[in-house]
């Protein structure tokens, strides 16, 4: 896994010679921050070599890496989901490019189901803890400890300090803004009323399919992170209706200006 890192690392920058600070992965829908990129290289995901391919509707597959708000940032445009059947190694995979390429703050977002009843669809939720609920660990089989340790402390995976500063920056912008507990699930379904009722009783104010395996093993590597949800339905009982992968799209879309606001500001600050 070393080598295959190394050898894509170096692909990069000898195509780029860039060196990013930020790295950013681009949720459902959220790809409109991309659009606010002043961007310098753009490499189609099947250019890259030992990159997973991006195979859901929506997610366009491509490294963006350029400059947003006066920092040199790399974004994914689409990221790789586990219920893609895609290994844990292989979802994760571009989150240790990133590292490897000096990035020094991860930012991540996605679409989730709240559960928390002070929740509505369209709320914007920071991640402050997560809860994994994934049948496979991103760091199970061999430790590299040039990578990080083997039994990685999780105390504090979301940066105490970046939550304050967004939570300022969404007073300063009147951006109503909640926080809470992400739950990462599998997928590909949504989930059952019983299912969203079981997963708040466990702890989780949302639930989603991806961000938990690529913050653990940011996480592993030392990079301070900050994640955030758009809550694009609800899982509270009384509430829960048919939902579909465009509405959540949709959603998730009219929450995208206030998202690309906090994240710009945000990496002002940084
Ligand atoms: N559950 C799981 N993943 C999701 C949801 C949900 O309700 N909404 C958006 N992604």
């Amino acid at each position: 896994m070393l080598e295959k890192i190394k050898q894509t690392t170096t692909y990069v920058q000898q195509k780029t010679n860039f060196e990013p600070e930020i790295g950013i992965i681009l949720g459902t829908g959220l790809g409109g921050l991309a659009t606010e990129i002043d961007t310098e290289y753009e490499i189609e995901y099947n250019e890259i070599p030992n990159f997973p391919v991006s195979t859901v509707e929506g997610h366009s597959g491509k490294l963006i890496l350029g400059t947003l708000a006066g920092k040199k940032v790399i974004a994914l445009k689409g990221r790789f989901h586990y219920y893609e059947g895609y290994s844990m190694q292989e979802v994760t995979f571009p989150v240790r490019v990133f590292k490897f390429l000096g990035i020094k703050t991860l930012i991540v977002s996605n679409a989730a189901g709240g559960m928390n009843p002070n929740f509505v669809v369209g709320d914007i939720m920071v991640i402050n803890d997560h809860i994994n609920l994934f049948p496979e660990h991103p760091l199970r089989g061999q430790n590299h400890e040039k990578l990080g340790p083997r039994f990685p402390d999780m105390s504090a995976v979301y940066n105490k300090n970046y939550i304050k500063k967004v939570f300022e920056i969404a007073k300063e912008k009147n951006i109503k803004l909640q926080q809470g507990v992400y739950a990462g699930i599998q997928g590909p379904t949504f989930e059952t009323p019983a299912e969203y009722k079981y997963i708040y009783k466990l702890g989780a104010d949302a639930v989603g399919m991806s961000t938990v395996p690529e913050t653990t093993v940011a996480h592993h590597m030392s990079i301070p992170i900050f994640a955030v949800s758009i809550i694009t339905d609800s899982g509270v009982p009384g509430e829960i209706v048919e939902i579909s992968h465009e509405e959540v799209q949709e959603v998730a879309k009219k929450a995208e200006p206030n998202m690309t606001l906090l994240i710009k500001e945000l990496i002002k600050s940084l």
